[in-house]
């Protein structure tokens, strides 16, 4: 499924960079833009970052899930994995709502 339309990523690029970064550290804050970076691409209009968003959220907690890491741990990640991500989409939306009025 195309994600990026202004970039042509496909859900699957974005959740196997996803991965490679966990790989990296299982425990770093994985960002929309982080992803974009680590794939040499960045974002134009960022109409898909709720989308890259989700799944972040979805890739990192099967990625703990799989590998069996310590429940605590994930629970604690997870939750203030989702809070970051919360404030992420609503700083994005509301940005978007800013450029609309003025444009
Ligand atoms: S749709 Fe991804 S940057 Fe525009």
């Amino acid at each position: 499924m195309l994600v990026c339309s202004c970039n042509y990523i496909t859900d699957k690029e974005i959740v196997s960079t996803i991965n490679e970064l966990l790989d990296e550290d299982c425990w770093q804050l994985i960002v929309p833009a982080k992803v974009y970076h680590a794939m040499a691409k960045r974002g134009r209009c960022c109409g898909c970052f709720p989308t890259v968003v989700d799944l972040i959220i979805q890739t990192t907690e099967a990625y703990h899930a799989n590998r069996r890491s310590e429940d605590e741990k994930v629970v604690d990640f997870m939750e203030r994995l989702r809070r970051f991500h919360e404030e992420q989409r609503a700083a994005i939306q509301e940005r978007r709502q800013r450029m609309a009025k003025t444009a």
